[in-house]
C-alpha cells in the first residue's frame, strides 16, 4: 500500500521521520517528499508549508504523482471547545472552510457552488482510529473542524467559528486535504492536537506547544499506520 502522511509545517513531521529513521528525498513542486519503505509498502511524508494552497498542492501531488491510495494528515489545532485540552487529540468527522464567503450572492458561509460545506473524512479510517485508541486506552476525540487561511487568536472570532460552523477545533490546511481527497476519490483522515485555545494567549501557546503536540498526533499517527498495514495484510 502506499500512504501519504502531510503535516503542514517541518515541526509537524519531525517527530514522523525520527520514528520512521531511513528515508529516500524526493523533490517537487516547491515540496520534498519522504519515502519510506516499510513493511512492504511505501510511506510518503511531506510538510505542505502553511495553507490551504500548499496543502492541497501537497495532497495532489501525493496522490496523482506518488500514487497514494490513503492520505493522513498530522499535526497542531486550536481548540474551540471547552474540554479540549493542550496535547489532547482529535479526529475530524468533517471538515470546512470558514474563509469562503460568497454570501453576496445568497450562499450560506463556507459553501462553494457544485461543492458543500463539510467534507466527511473517511469512515474506514476514523473507525481504525477509534480500534487504535481502544486498544492503547487513548482518548481520542473527534469532532468538526473548520480550516482557513487565518491563525486565530481572538476570543470573539473564536466563538463565531464556533456559532457559523459547529466547529470544535482550526486550523489552516485540513479542509482542503479533505476537498482534494474528497474530489479524487482517495480515503483521509485528519488528525490534530491541540496546542493553543485560539483566544488571546494562542500566539504564545502554540510556541510553547508545536513540538510536543506535534509529537502526540505523530506518535499515535504510527500506530495508525501499523494497524492499517496490518489490517491490508489479512
Ligand atoms: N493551528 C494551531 N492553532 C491554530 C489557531 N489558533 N488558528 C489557526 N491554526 C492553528
Amino acid at each position: 500500500m502506499k500512504i501519504g502522511i502531510i503535516g503542514a509545517m517541518r515541526e509537524e513531521i519531525i517527530p514522523l521521520l525520527e520514528i520512521f529513521g531511513k528515508y529516500e528525498e524526493i523533490s517537487l513542486g516547491g515540496n520534498i517528499f519522504y519515502c519510506v519503505s516499510y513493511k512492504d509498502s511505501e510511506i510518503y511524508i511531506a510538510y505542505s508549508k502553511i495553507g490551504k494552497v500548499h496543502s492541497a498542492l501537497t495532497a495532489s501531488s501525493m496522490i496523482l504523482y506518488f500514487k497514494c491510495e490513503k492520505i493522513i494528515f498530522s499535526g497542531v489545532a486550536g481548540g474551540l471547545r471547552q474540554d479540549l485540552k493542550v496535547g489532547d487529540l482529535m479526529i475530524a468527522t468533517k471538515l470546512c472552510q470558514h474563509d469562503v464567503d460568497i454570501s453576496a450572492f445568497g450562499h450560506p458561509l463556507g459553501f462553494i457552488p457544485e461543492s458543500k460545506i463539510y467534507i466527511q473524512s473517511d469512515p474506514k479510517l476514523n473507525e481504525i482510529a477509534k480500534s487504535v485508541a481502544k486498544r492503547y486506552e487513548f482518548d481520542l476525540k473527534e469532532g468538526i473542524i473548520a480550516s482557513g487561511d487565518q491563525f486565530i487568536n481572538n476570543a470573539e472570532k473564536k466563538q463565531w467559528l464556533i456559532e457559523k460552523f459547529n466547529a470544535d477545533a482550526v486550523e489552516m490546511e485540513g479542509a482542503s486535504v479533505a476537498v482534494v481527497c474528497d474530489l479524487l476519490q482517495v480515503p483521509f483522515c485528519i488528525f490534530r492536537s491541540i496546542s493553543d485555545s485560539a483566544d488571546g494567549q494562542a500566539d504564545v501557546s502554540f510556541d510553547e506547544f508545536l513540538d510536543s503536540s506535534a509529537r502526540i498526533s505523530a506518535n499515535f499517527v504510527k500506530n495508525m499506520v501499523d494497524t492499517l498495514l496490518q489490517q491490508d495484510n489479512l
